[in-house]
């Protein structure tokens, strides 16, 4: 409510003009029809291909339907369990030239709203603006008609063609201007491609303008494929990666800047070289002082063959769909990386996954935008929190790849339509819910169901006691003879520890009617809406159930449907921690109504995804408003960091396993 009212507020008093129409209201083109049919092509923008998939035959041997799941109480009973987490365990990776496409605009409510939604599950959100586009970028104080992007040549030597760019401070008061909005924090990259010459002008002005709300610097991307991609010459290795750090370091040290402890390396795409590669350099020791976390980035499979030349046969989704649906999908991807969790936490360092998603390369239709890739995502992430990661943020293209937590609409469609959500959203808010806000969860693999990798389950513990219960199936089955039912006991029988079960939980369910499914996912009953429908608020009543344990035999019978996540708390504590008492809400009448709308030519927002810099026209056809007012209605340049987010390019991941 209070950010409603400031940001009313805002646009009234800094505005003047909140009328805004985009111009070239034009009947919806992309197609809603869904198919399945083989041979069927689409060629629209990956972010609204239609294909579903089927999900994957039920497994043989079934999994029992019925198992026990025995707890302790306490913490202090119980080995293995993860480091302390947060709930803003997932945030979210926005690749630079992405983020910056969009110059001046202003923050669209529903991106504001996504946020909110985590900020309040999680106490803020995680956000890093980096990428491939990174390494080639450079702070300017200005460009020419006011632009405050602007897009150079493109480098033919990285598959990811990610072009060189040119941006001003003033995408860093956008960045600012969120925050001050919604708690979310900021990484940002510094360039790595010429260290002859460093640049660290974002370090000088990312300090200066975001202040507190900045949480560190990744130096570089993905150093190991600089080599592969042309940026390096050969030979290249852990040892000069290494030195290069050490410049920044000395450089940032001479600079009169507050902060120098917050760097971030070394964010190996674990392509080319191993994590140990790079710790066998000395590199933690070395710069234990600068360093405010170690990084990695990390896909478990890629895209690339469907749309570049050179990599082999295009995989098919429907093959592949199976291996993202079962308890080892999520823990071989990070196999390569448990040495380095311990490694990172005996150096007392956080190790955060940089980066990740379904598939580089932008993702696998069907797969990448289905409810089973939400059921993945949960799974891998409560994965990687137990086996000590402590965040992980997912990467978040443009219109054209796949795997988008949200997606604005084409620019000029964004009068009439929403926004697209997809359905690993709500994986963020499931995980934010499971470990809460206290920073002080401890989560552990239960190993359910004898360990059946259909059935996974894991325990949250809070400040040292049981809180919260996350039970996933990953089978899709309408009859319901494969929904499951984990008969739960807290301590009596033969654990020693006196009977604890409650005498009622509460479960939050996420689900859908098939693994496949994209737009029919509810949480606790609530929907963010099918594609172009979401202005960032969930919608519907809250339903959250409860189930009525036997104290006397000790247990409580949750059902986890075919397929689905259960989110069980253990006590009403448990849940009021996860579940905010009501939601800050953007009003999206700023940027929908005929009226006090935002005016941005379409064409320039249709050549805002690399080629071309936004040229800072902007028209309005409100009356008594004029183009020359700059009529940035919602937030006087700050909008469109999702405009942004959504507009798009091409955002093509870099190749992150070896192919
Ligand atoms: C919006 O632009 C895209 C890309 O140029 C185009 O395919 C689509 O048809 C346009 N939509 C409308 C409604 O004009
Ligand atoms: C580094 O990137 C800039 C573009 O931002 C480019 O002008 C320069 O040539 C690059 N340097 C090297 C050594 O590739
Ligand atoms: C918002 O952005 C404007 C410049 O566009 C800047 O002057 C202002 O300080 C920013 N506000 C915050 C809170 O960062
Ligand atoms: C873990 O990494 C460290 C540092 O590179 C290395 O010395 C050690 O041998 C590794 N341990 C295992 C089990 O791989
Ligand atoms: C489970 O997932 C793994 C990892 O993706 C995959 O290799 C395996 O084939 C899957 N198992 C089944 C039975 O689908
Ligand atoms: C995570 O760290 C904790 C605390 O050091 C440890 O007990 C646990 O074994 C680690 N988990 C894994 C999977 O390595
Ligand atoms: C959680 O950690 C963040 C970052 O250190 C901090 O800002 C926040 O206040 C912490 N929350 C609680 C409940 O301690
Ligand atoms: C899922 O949603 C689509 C689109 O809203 C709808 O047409 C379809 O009937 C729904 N399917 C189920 C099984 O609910």
């Amino acid at each position: 409510m209070a950010l409603t009212t400031l940001l009313c507020a805002l646009v009234a008093a800094v505005s003047g003009v909140q009328a805004v129409t985009v111009y070239g209201q034009q009947p919806l083109v992309t197609s809603t029809t869904t198919s399945s049919a083989p041979g069927a092509t689409y060629t629209g923008l990956a972010a609204y291909d239609p294909r579903i998939l089927d999900p994957p035959p039920l497994p043989d041997p079934l999994p029992p339907n019925q198992f026990g799941i025995q707890l302790s109480a306490s913490a202090s009973n119980v080995q293995g369990l993860s480091i302390p987490l947060s709930g803003s365990f997932f945030g979210f990776s926005v690749e630079m030239s992405v983020v910056t496409q969009v110059s001046e605009s202003v923050i669209h409510p529903p991106f504001l709203n996504l946020m909110a939604l985590v900020a309040e599950r999680a106490g803020r959100v995680l956000v890093r603006v980096g990428g491939n586009t990174q390494d080639t970028a450079r702070m300017v104080q200005s460009l020419e008609d006011g632009k405050a992007i602007e897009k150079q040549q493109v480098d033919t030597n990285n598959p990811t063609q990610t072009p060189a760019l040119l941006y001003t401070p003033e995408i860093l008061y956008l960045l600012s201007n969120i925050s001050s909005l919604v708690n979310v924090k900021w990484y940002l990259g510094i360039p790595l491609n010429d260290t002859s010459e460093l640049h660290l002008e974002i370090v000088e002005w990312g300090e200066r303008i975001l202040g507190d709300n900045l949480l560190g610097f990744q130096v570089g991307n993905e150093p190991d494929l600089y080599q592969r991609h042309g940026h390096r010459q050969e030979g290249y290795g852990p040892f000069d990666y290494f030195g290069e750090f050490g410049q920044v370091r000395d450089a940032m040290q001479s600079m009169n800047v507050p902060a120098t402890n917050n760097l971030i390396g070394p964010s190996l795409a674990t392509g080319d070289w191993t994590p140990e590669d790079m710790w066998n350099t000395g590199f933690i020791q070395a710069y234990s002082d600068s360093l405010a976390a170690l990084s990695v980035e990390h896909y478990p499979d890629d895209n690339c063959a469907a749309l570049y030349e050179g990599f082999g046969q295009p995989v098919d989704p429907q093959a592949a769909f199976s291996r993202y649906l079962n308890h080892t999908a999520g823990s071989s991807i990070i196999s390569i990386y448990m040495n380095s969790t311990n490694v990172a936490q005996q150096a007392g360092k956080q190790f955060i996954m940089f980066e990740t998603n379904s598939a580089s390369c932008g993702g696998f239709p069907g797969i990448s935008t289905s409810f089973g890739a939400a059921l993945w995502a949960i799974d891998y992430g409560l994965q990687m929190g137990y086996s000590n990661f402590s965040h992980a943020l997912l990467h978040v293209g443009g219109q054209n790849v796949y795997y988008n937590p949200f997606t604005a609409p084409p620019t000029n469609e964004s009068s009439y339509h929403q926004w697209t959500v997809g359905p690993i959203f709500y994986s963020v808010l499931a995980v934010a819910e499971t470990l809460g806000s206290s920073n002080n969860s401890q989560i552990i693999d239960l190993q359910a169901n004898g360990g059946n990798i259909f059935t996974p389950g894991y325990a949250v513990y809070e400040n040292g006691n049981l809180a919260r219960l996350a039970l996933i199936n990953f089978m899709t089955d309408p009859s319901g003879a494969n929904d499951y039912t984990a008969t739960i006991a807290v301590g009596g029988g033969e654990s020693g520890q006196p009977n604890g079960t409650p005498a009622q939980l509460k479960v939050k369910y996420l689900r859908a009617p098939s693994v496949g499914d994209k737009w029919n996912v509810t949480w606790g009953g609530q929907s963010l809406g099918g594609q172009f429908e979401a202005d960032g608020r969930l919608k519907g009543d809250l339903d959250i159930q409860t189930v009525q344990c036997d104290q006397g035999a000790n247990t409580c019978q949750v059902k986890v449907p075919a397929p689905g996540f259960a989110l069980v708390f253990m006590s009403d504590e448990a849940m009021q921690e996860s579940e905010p008492a009501s939601t800050a809400t953007f009003a999206t009448t700023v940027v929908t109504k005929a009226k006090n709308t935002v005016t941005i030519d379409p064409e320039v927002l249709a050549t805002s995804n690399g080629h071309k810099g936004m040229k800072g026209r902007y028209g309005s056809t409100s009356a008594g408003s004029n183009a020359a007012r700059r009529a940035v209605g919602a937030y006087p340049s700050a909008m469109a960091l999702l405009a942004a987010v959504a507009g798009a390019a091409v955002i093509r991941r870099a190749i992150v396993r070896s192919v």
